[in-house]
């Protein structure tokens, strides 16, 4: 592909840009992408709002699945090592456990693909810093930081300023097409089109596809413990493999209205109901419905929902523990993929992407050739010496057709006065002067003369 041609044909290697990954082609799968901040200990909310539709929507036909852990991201917010080290096995353990098949999908660790780090950086130097203060996660600290009366800034680190820049090297650097995100994780999709954009408009080529946010309406946000959405910064989960006697306890503590056993009960607005529906079939949501209509009691339903959310994670949990036993498996799968990935991708993209803004071969195709080349479309004046031993000039177009010769003069320096007032001239009276002949109509003449006034300007 291109890398091979990088560095001997620079301007080719520049047109050629994007047609690694022509977006619009028919033949090219659809790139859907999805990142996993290891922060944490995978939960239900994260299993059935991320996990569970991801592992389904990779089986769609002309989809090439990207899924990474977004271990960079994850120092944003952590500053415990060893907890990076864990969730990072712990959600790896989990998509594998939940039926992700790393041989059929992308499946790889951000900090493995050295290229999303150096990307970054280019993109970090094309992003408006303007659009960056406007990104919702920065300015709600901000806006913390101002209700506690304390500077704007206090406590708000470089990194979770550039946030999104870094999100959008993931993005970009495979040439997704699709994102499914949460709604809260729109904005950034919208700021990786912006960043790509002003890189394709000033490097000359379409580098880079503009991934659109595929947002997840119909994929349930899971309350938590509280009622509140599920998630760890709330501290209100239930973790998907919690061994039984704890997960049997977290359902207990889940808050529900104080009616009594026999008393009727509303599923509108009962996160118990919720959560069953989230794992029941339509069939089993509609016998819960009519037992809750006939007073169910709140220890019963629990005790229900605790069965069914067991049915569904039990079996995986076997696959979970016997992954978590050998982590040396799942670090091989990961390195595999990112590899994999780098050499198919990643590394030849990126050469294309170094070359893009001249970070380049010395010895290759140098820039005032390149220089060269683009100046040979503009027309140009020729002054030569003749046989004759008068001197003469000439105008030719980009192409190099002739359109003005000159007669001889008996100087270089008078050859040189006409072709200054030529290159001045903006009317066709200036043609008639006796020291040149138009070989084609002056119009045209007169546009090659304007041609080369606005390139030297
Ligand atoms: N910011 C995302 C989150 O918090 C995680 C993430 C990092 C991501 N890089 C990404 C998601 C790229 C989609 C694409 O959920």
């Amino acid at each position: 592909m291109l890398p091979s041609k990088l560095g001997t044909t620079g301007t080719v290697a520049v047109k050629l840009a994007g047609i690694q990954n022509p977006s619009g082609s028919p033949s090219r799968m659809t790139r859907v992408l999805t990142g996993i901040t290891t922060s944490g200990t995978p939960h239900l909310g994260n299993y059935v709002g991320a996990v569970r539709p991801a592992i389904a929507a990779s089986h769609a036909p002309g989809v090439e699945s990207f899924y990474f852990l977004a271990d960079l991201h994850s120092l944003v917010k952590v500053q415990d090592a060893a907890r990076v080290q864990r969730s990072t096995l712990e959600i790896a353990a989990t998509w594998l456990a939940a039926g992700l098949q790393p041989d059929k999908v992308w499946f790889y660790r951000q900090s493995d693909i050295p290229e999303i780090s150096e990307l970054n950086w280019f993109l970090t130097c094309v992003a408006g810093k303007g659009v960056l203060n406007r990104a919702h996660a920065y300015k709600a600290s901000v806006d913390r930081n101002r209700a506690d009366g304390e500077d704007d800034d206090s406590g708000i680190s470089a990194g979770l300023f550039m946030y999104p820049v870094l999100m959008s090297a993931d993005i970009l650097l495979f040439n997704a097409n699709k994102v499914p995100v949460g709604r809260d994780q729109v904005q950034h999709i919208e700021m990786a089109r912006d960043f790509a954009q002003r890189f394709n408009h000033l490097f000359g080529g379409e580098y880079f596809v503009l991934p659109e946010a595929a947002i997840e309406d119909n994929v349930a946000t899971l309350p938590g413990l509280d009622g509140r959405k599920m998630s760890k910064s709330y501290d209100n989960t239930i973790p998907l493999f919690a061994p039984h006697a704890e997960m049997k306890k977290l359902i207990a503590s889940i808050v529900t209205d104080s009616r009594a056993p026999g008393e009727a009960k509303q599923v509108e607005g009962s996160h118990v109901f919720q959560l069953y529906q989230a794992f029941a079939s339509a069939e089993e949501t509609a016998q819960m419905q009519v037992a809750f209509a006939e007073g169910i009691g709140w220890g019963d339903a629990k005790q229900k929902l605790f069965e069914r959310i067991d049915a569904e994670v039990a079996p995986m949990r076997d696959h979970y523990e016997a992954l978590m036993a050998k982590p040396a498996e799942i670090e091989a799968i990961l390195r595999d993929g990112a590899q994999r990935l780098r050499t198919k991708y990643a590394t030849p993209f990126m050469a294309e992407l170094r070359h893009a803004v001249g970070l380049r071969d010395l010895s290759s195709a140098p820039a005032a050739e390149a220089e060269a080349a683009s100046k040979a479309a503009l027309p140009v004046f020729k002054q030569y010496r003749d046989t004759d031993n008068r001197f003469y000039f000439k105008l030719l177009d980009g192409e190099g057709k002739l359109l003005v010769q000159s007669n001889g003069f008996d100087s270089p320096k008078d050859a040189g006065q006409l072709i200054g007032v030529l290159k001045r001239s903006e009317r066709a009276d200036a043609m008639e002067t006796p020291g040149i002949n138009v070989l084609v109509p002056v119009d045209e003449v007169l546009a090659a003369l304007l041609q080369l006034r606005n390139a030297e300007a």
